[in-house]
């Protein structure tokens, strides 16, 4: 099969389908309004996306409480957002009605900003901190979770992921490190407690079987008591825990994952991978296969930190660069079963068309990101994000910056 036809050929995900095989990643852009409403802005880019044909779109980390945002400007879903997301959703459906679209739910636990949020924890990390959470607390995160997702089917999204990866909260209660004995930690049981409860309230309170419902989950945080680490003082990795997750929550309805690693404010080139050590992507494939081997055929795995293959022109060795592009080694990790689906997540900051480029036979006119992290970089600013290689709205920005408040110290994003 040519990779055209792999990559462009049909998926089902529970009852729905995807067009082709292209996922975009949840890319926050910290560019909503106070309200943590979409602006014309976040509209026009996910209205973009899905012109663009992508099968899978994933709105950027959307905080299911005002408190518990790690962006200035991130999008918020609660009661009062319910009618603007719904008009938003329309705008983007309006572009494209074939692109599936889910909302990513998050809470940021310990990365919430203590300059505009409350930072929270389920066991104090060294550098992070945060005021301990009561059982009761974690309840109410719970609710608060449980809310959001009937927002987002109301407001006329596809599906949700809710978010088990990078550190934020879905993560922070996984990990070894929430060894403290109480409800929602200590043994497996009751750390594996919050994500499992949380997909059964959901469930019973959506009752949609066309309503998708999965998780993007970092395989391996990296660093002692991460998730999928041996236990609460040792960063060795150990895919027992991660994979009784997967396993766990397909048990109790998810129809699709989005593997990943890392935490990015601790161990950024597991969540994505810079251009100086292009083979960390490969770490990436053996988690997703790892994923697929336990887990239902029909469950649909998508793989990320693909960015970095770009058209071939990537800084792989001893491999020829016409086998190592995004298209030919994407296909390639398809058809070999490593994984369903392909994300791309700065790559659709470079050229959000890519899907519709490919199908058109204009894959000389694809723009290729360089990354060059400089998006990465305007996020941790907390600044509007886009692309600076592309868009010079975004080049000036830095630059004005990197002016105004010198080099970047901070590494948390
Ligand atoms: C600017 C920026 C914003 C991001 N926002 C999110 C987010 O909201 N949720 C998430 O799960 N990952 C987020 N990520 C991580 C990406 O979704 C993705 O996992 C990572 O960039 C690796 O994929 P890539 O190589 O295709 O870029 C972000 C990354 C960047 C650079």
């Amino acid at each position: 099969m040519s990779y055209q036809e792999t990559l462009l050929s049909p998926i089902k995900i529970g009852t729905r389908e995807c067009q082709n095989r292209f996922f975009i990643q949840a890319m926050e852009c910290n560019d909503e309004d106070e309200s943590g409403n979409p602006s014309e802005q976040t509209t026009e880019r996910y209205a973009t996306l899905a012109d663009g044909e992508a099968g899978l779109i994933c709105l950027e980390a959307i905080s299911i409480t005002r408190e518990s945002r790690a962006r200035d400007n991130q999008l918020m879903i609660m009661a009062p957002n319910r009618e603007p997301l719904t008009k938003f959703v329309r705008r983007v459906k309006d572009a494209n009605p074939k692109s599936l679209f889910i909302f990513q739910l998050t809470h940021s636990g310990e990365l919430s900003s203590p300059d505009f949020s409350r930072r929270v924890t389920v066991n104090p990390l060294y550098g992070y901190g945060g005021e301990l959470l009561t059982e009761e607390e974690v309840d109410k995160i719970k609710n608060d979770f449980v809310l959001a997702a009937q927002i987002a089917h109301d407001a006329g999204a596809d599906g949700i992921d809710m978010k088990l990866c990078h550190g934020y909260f879905g993560s922070q209660v996984l990990r070894p490190y929430n060894s403290r004995k109480w409800k929602y930690g200590g043994s497996w049981e009751n750390r594996s407690r919050f994500a499992f409860e949380l997909y059964e309230d959901i469930a019973k309170a959506i009752n949609d079987k066309n309503f998708l419902i999965g998780s993007k989950v970092s395989a391996w945080e990296g660093f002692p008591g991460g998730f999928g680490t041996e236990g609460p003082d040792s960063p060795i990795m150990d895919l027992t825990e991660p994979l009784s997750l997967l396993k766990g929550l397909e048990e109790r309805g998810a129809q699709y994952f989005v593997q990943s690693a890392g935490s990015p404010g601790i161990t950024i080139s597991l969540t994505q991978v810079d251009k100086h050590i292009p083979y960390y992507a490969y770490l990436n494939q053996y988690w997703a296969k790892e994923f697929k081997k336990i887990l239902k055929p029909e469950t649909v795995i998508i793989g990320s930190n693909m960015s970095i293959f770009r058209n071939g022109k990537n800084g792989l060795c001893a491999v020829d660069p016409k086998d190592a592009s995004l298209f030919s080694y994407g296909s390639k990790c398809i058809e070999d079963g490593v994984m369903d689906m392909i994300a791309l997540g700065r790559q659709s900051f470079a050229d959000p068309l890519l899907p519709k480029k490919l199908r058109e036979g204009k894959e000389d006119e694809i723009k290729w990101c360089t990354v060059c992290d400089n998006c990465l970089e305007l996020l941790i600013r907390q600044t509007p994000v886009g692309c600076c290689t592309f868009n010079k709205r975004f080049t000036d920005i830095l630059i004005s910056e990197r002016k105004l408040h010198g080099k970047l110290t901070e590494s948390h994003t």
